[in-house]
């Protein structure tokens, strides 16, 4: 349809009907389930209103969505199609790990595959966008939502942030089985104080740019279609109500022209926040912020025409906001075809398919990180005798808070794995415990979990069972971790470690058996002190989805050698967070393994660094590093200079490396971190087979906010650094001269 067409529509619409098109309702409005996520005491809207909104939110199903899009058009006036919207995170039916491992690949291309397989998925169900990716940046590990976060590394972010708009949307909107994306949440909605959902966020311009913003701009420059606002405050003012963060940065600055739309009734939550006397206040502010799409409240419906009627706002307004509406209708071709790419046949085909699910246990595999292993790692298939103990040998809930359209009985767990892989009557399977600890409420979710009573007498035989057969195993493999509903949206946790009733497990496993691996299933980086201390080996599997217990088992068998980092640290202990490796020296630094003296940069009872760094995980294999050189030690602006490094698996398995680069600007008008990540390179290299790796450094990857806001690099001498992972401590000095 062309422009001309686009206005044409405009015109003949009502002020009712133009503001229609501005709210999002649930799909409960209409036919069937729906998913609500969040509170619902906003939601009174008339029959016309309904009849007349403009998109829906997370409903699935080619059938139900062919339907409701065939009763809404024979209603609808001016017969505009319906925008189908919903959480696609980390995969529709065909769940792959949770960002967060996601992050951990390191592997850009493969997280678009991946990213590619659910909108091929989802786009047969009938949807047209996905509230992804979300590439908040996160620092602070009590926050349930860095789950869906690929960690605390801007550069790290942006790369994923652009591979998944690129997998969703393909190269054009018009290619089957694309998505239109819709990045969130603008902006810093990762850095709550205190970890605590919702909670305010204060951070200086500089910081903002610097570490948050890139990531959001760079899934914009891959072409993402829409944005998605924070609940958050920015500088004082709640994002989805913040005209300098919408129209002056989003809009002016980075030239957006797509949908902006609300997080769940984060328009009326502007009264809340205090910035909005009632709803007519909280709709003028977020329409002249330049907020599209009302998700789910109806402030938008029952101010916006007042406010226009009393010439509080104007109507050119509403006009702009529904025209980026009916463009994006348009662009996913919904004008021709209403029905997208729903196809009955096709979700037949395409769901849970072979090829979708091996890629989702490759992943798995690439996402796994080895944290610890002194040797009782890889297992052996032969001659063994190996118990399986913990909540997690035979559970099917590893797909994380957000894999709300998946299929829980397709997941493989990690005992139907191994039976799978490995004939022989060598395995032990025993639960041991319950995941979480009796006292532990689960709110919000009792229609997703069922919480039993616990029963002391069934707890206890669980846990005897369980250290018998630990007593006459060689190796004791415990599947230990978070329930699935302590991490995600609203699941902000003060204490992060293990539940109690785990820890009690692990203990008694261990006083009777110390060849232990530790294999964690978790939402966020936890606090494992202790299980680093006893256990012999750790491997984080966060929730790896469909495949799960396939790819686990591949990595404890070494089918797959495990080549995933961590892209968020693990705290020492809680009382470090925010801990992060590209933070500031400090004036007092303290080096590392250092006590220092007591004023210094430090704290008196635990070390400064983390337990694990950004970048870190091992392999079976060993890799070894060397010869880093600089091709020259001066840098002009428009040359490159290249660092090379030589890399040889000296170990006895294939296996992959993450090679990354580091730089540090030494001194500059502000301060700067300790480290920035600049690139990575992940290779493959059998046993005994080395390569010479070359990054090159531009002047335009030294640049950052000066002390006068200016972006732009500032003459002086730099270090680069390659390595394994953020505590690389191999580098080289090189000199930019402007
Ligand atoms: O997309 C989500 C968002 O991340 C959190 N609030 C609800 C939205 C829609 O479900």
């Amino acid at each position: 349809m062309n422009q001309a067409k686009l206005n044409e529509f405009i015109s003949n619409m009502t002020l009712e009907e133009k503001i229609d098109q501005l709210l999002q309702l649930t799909g409960d409005y209409y036919k069937g389930s729906d998913i609500s996520t969040g509170p619902s005491s906003y939601m009174k809207f008339e029959e016309d209103t309904v009849n007349n909104t403009g998109s829906i939110l997370n409903v699935l199903g080619a059938k139900k969505l062919k339907q409701i899009q065939t009763e809404y058009l024979e209603k609808n006036r001016h017969k505009i199609p319906l925008l189908f919207m919903a959480d696609i995170i980390n995969g529709y039916k065909t769940i792959f790990p949770i960002p967060l491992g996601l992050g951990s690949t390191f592997n850009p291309d493969l997280v678009q595959e991946s990213a590619a397989v659910a909108a091929k998925e989802s786009a047969a169900s009938g949807l047209h966008i996905t509230f992804s990716p979300m590439v908040d940046l996160v620092r602070d590990p009590r926050w349930g939502r860095v789950m869906e976060s690929t960690g605390e590394d801007v550069y790290l972010n942006g790369l994923f942030g652009a591979a998944m708009v690129k997998g969703y949307q393909g190269d054009s909107l018009s290619e089957e089985g694309t998505l239109a994306a819709c990045v969130k949440h603008l902006a810093a909605y990762g850095a709550p104080e205190g970890g605590r959902d919702y909670n305010t966020v204060d951070m200086s311009e500089r910081t903002l740019r610097q570490q948050y913003l890139p990531a959001y701009k760079a899934a914009l420059d891959a072409g993402c279609a829409m944005v998605m606002t924070a609940f958050n405050t920015v500088d004082g003012i709640p994002a989805t109500g913040n005209k300098w963060l919408m129209r002056d940065l989003l809009r002016d600055e980075w030239g957006f022209e797509g949908v902006l739309i609300s997080d769940y009734a984060a328009i009326a939550e502007l009264m809340a926040h205090g910035v909005a006397e009632d709803g007519e206040e909280a709709a003028r502010l977020a329409i002249e912020a330049g907020v599209d799409i009302d998700m789910v409240t109806p402030v938008y419906v029952h101010n916006l025409k007042k406010l226009v009627e009393e010439g509080k706002i104007s109507e050119q307004l509403i006009d702009e906001s529904v025209m980026r509406v009916l463009q994006l209708k348009n662009q996913l071709g919904l004008f021709e075809n209403p029905y997208r790419f729903a196809d009955e046949e096709k979700e037949k085909e395409l769901i849970l398919c072979d090829e979708h699910r091996s890629l989702a246990r490759k992943i798995v595999g690439e996402s796994l990180v080895l944290l610890k292993n002194e040797g009782a790692l890889p297992l052996s298939k032969n001659n063994q005798n190996i118990a399986f103990i913990g909540p997690y040998v035979d559970n099917k809930a590893l797909s994380g808070l957000w894999s709300i359209h998946g299929d829980t009985d397709q997941v493989v767990t990690l005992k139907e794995a191994v039976l799978e892989k490995v004939e022989g009557s060598q395995f032990s399977f025993a639960k041991g415990s319950e995941i979480l600890d009796p006292d532990t409420k689960i709110s919000g979710f009792a229609n997703v979990v069922e919480q039993k009573e616990f029963d002391p007498k069934a707890a206890e035989a669980d846990l005897k069972e369980a250290v018998e057969l630990a007593r006459k195993a060689d190796v004791v493999v415990l599947a230990l971790g978070e329930h699935f509903i302590q991490s995600g949206e609203g699941g902000s946790r003060a204490e992060i470690t293990l539940p109690e009733i785990q820890l009690e497990l692990f203990r008694k496993v261990h006083e009777v058996n110390q060849n232990i691996v530790v294999v964690l299933f978790n939402g966020r980086p936890l606090d494992i002190k202790e299980i680093n201390e006893k256990a012999n080996a750790i491997v984080e599997a966060w929730f790896p989805g469909t495949e799960g217990g396939n790819g686990i088992a591949d990595v404890l068998f070494n089918d797959v050698n495990p080549s995933g980092k961590l892209s968020m640290s693990f705290p020492y202990s809680v009382g470090q967070i925010p801990v992060y490796y590209n933070a500031f020296t400090t004036g007092r630094p303290l080096k590392k393994g250092e006590t220092g003296h007591r004023f210094q940069s430090r704290y008196t009872d635990i070390p400064n660094e983390p337990l694990f760094p950004f970048g870190f995980g091992l392999s079976y294999t060993e890799f070894e590093y060397s010869g880093l050189t600089l091709d020259k030690k001066l840098l002009s602006e428009n040359e490159k200079l290249t660092v090379s490094i030589w890399v040889k698996n000296i170990g006895k398995y294939i296996g992959k490396e993450t090679v990354q680069l580091y730089i540090q600007d030494l001194a500059g008008s502000v301060v700067r971190p300790v480290k920035e990540l600049k690139a990575i390179k992940k290779i493959e290299l059998q046993p005994g087979e080395s390569k010479t790796l070359e990054f090159d450094i531009t002047e335009e990857i030294l640049r950052f906010y000066t002390a006068s806001m200016s972006f732009e690099s500032e003459s002086g001498k730099f270090k680069a650094y390659i390595g394994s992972d953020s505590d690389t401590e191999l580098f080289e000095v090189f000199e930019l001269k402007k």
